[in-house]
């Protein structure tokens, strides 16, 4: 298939890039690199054995989408393109509203503009809200508890309402649990732009020496060892689970399909930072500090329905999850080269 990624650029882009032109898929790139690098498709590239075509502008710029659509004649859109930090989400929400569904909107609106039919959509499981019972089945009502999950959950309703509009699409919407890890290669990886939020590349700065200890964020859970349970889900697995989505949407009438992908294991946060010290030989310290809003205790998927759909399932381990991210730490203790 001739594949369009938005955000190809990106952690969880960059290594769906690579697996799609490996298994033989025409890819093109677009990425504004607003939380990217150019340097990471240099590599991306260099993984995938042949130069990725990649254009770089504002995938919200429907002018521009237009005209690349028009030029390239794509089966699909696999849309990554978002801002994604749940913070800075609270503080400017209309950035991210304008962002995250105007991109959105640009690329269904060009899609059914040039008649291209395949999009895998960058959900997350974030839409499942604040309360939702564990482990979460895709049947759950959605809800956020933050901007930038309102965004998830306002594009997947633009997604439901569009494919019953105009029939001729065929919609995946992808609800990713924790991605972690990195090309075993340590090639490509996750490089925050600024101070990490989420747990895995912080553990990871603390480990190279880039930041001097964790906080960890409560003790006090109701979870076996009291601190937040999350289902990590190594990013090449998670990247195997977009190829196998858009294989079963181009082969199948359903409208719109929505998939979990997560392993279904629950890992907490001390199970994660002692992991990480096994993989690393180095030490990660740590210190118990209060809780962050609107976390909560425990979220993992029930990845069933993926299993029985898609033939896919997550394989690796938490063990691999941290050699992989630490292999990319190593190599690259301050990110990509500018
Ligand atoms: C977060 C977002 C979620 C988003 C996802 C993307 C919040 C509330 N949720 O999920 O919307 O889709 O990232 O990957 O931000 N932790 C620490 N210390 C840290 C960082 C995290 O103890 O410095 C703990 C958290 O309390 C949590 C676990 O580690 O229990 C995982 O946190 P994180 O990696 O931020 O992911 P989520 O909160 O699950």
């Amino acid at each position: 298939m001739r594949v369009l990624v938005t955000g190809g650029a990106g952690y969880i882009g960059s290594h769906t890039v690579v697996q799609l032109a490996r298994a033989g898929h025409e890819v093109s790139v677009v990425d504004d690199f607003s939380n990217s690098r150019p340097s990471a498709m240099a590599r991306v590239s260099e993984l995938a054995g042949r130069d990725i075509p990649l254009e770089s502008f504002d995938v919200g710029d429907v002018e521009r989408l237009g005209d690349l659509m028009d030029r390239g004649r794509f089966d699909a859109v696999v849309h990554f393109a978002a801002y994604k930090a749940v913070g800075e989400s609270v503080e400017r929400p209309i950035a991210y509203y304008r962002n995250n569904l105007g991109a959105t909107l640009a690329v269904v609106e060009t899609m059914v503009r040039y008649a291209v039919p395949h999009l895998v959509f960058s959900s997350s499981a974030t839409v499942y809200g604040a309360d939702a019972p564990v482990p979460m089945t895709e049947q759950l009502p959605t809800s956020a508890t933050n901007p930038y999950g309102w965004t998830k959950v306002m594009n997947e309703q633009i997604l439901r309402d569009a494919v019953v509009a105009h029939p001729e699409l065929r919609v995946a919407l992808l609800r990713y649990f924790n991605p972690v890890g990195s090309h075993p290669s340590g090639r490509i990886g996750e490089d925050p732009s600024d101070v990490p939020n989420n747990l895995m590349p912080y553990l990871a700065q603390v480990a190279v020496g880039r930041r001097e200890k964790l906080s960890v964020f409560g003790d006090d859970y109701d979870t076996p060892d009291g601190t937040g349970v999350r289902d990590y889900i190594h990013v090449e697995d998670l990247a195997a689970g977009h190829l196998a989505a858009l294989d079963r949407i181009s082969a199948h009438d359903r409208p719109l399909s929505v998939w979990n992908l997560g392993t279904g294991r629950g890992t907490s946060v001390l199970e994660l930072v002692h992991a990480f010290e096994r993989a690393s030989g180095r030490p990660v310290p740590y210190e118990v500090v209060d809780r962050r809003p609107g976390d909560v205790a425990a979220s993992y998927a029930d990845p069933t329905l993926a299993e029985r759909e898609l033939g896919w399932r997550a394989t690796r381990s938490v063990e691999d999850m941290c050699a992989d991210t630490w292999r990319w730490q190593q190599a690259n203790p301050d990110g990509y080269p500018v």
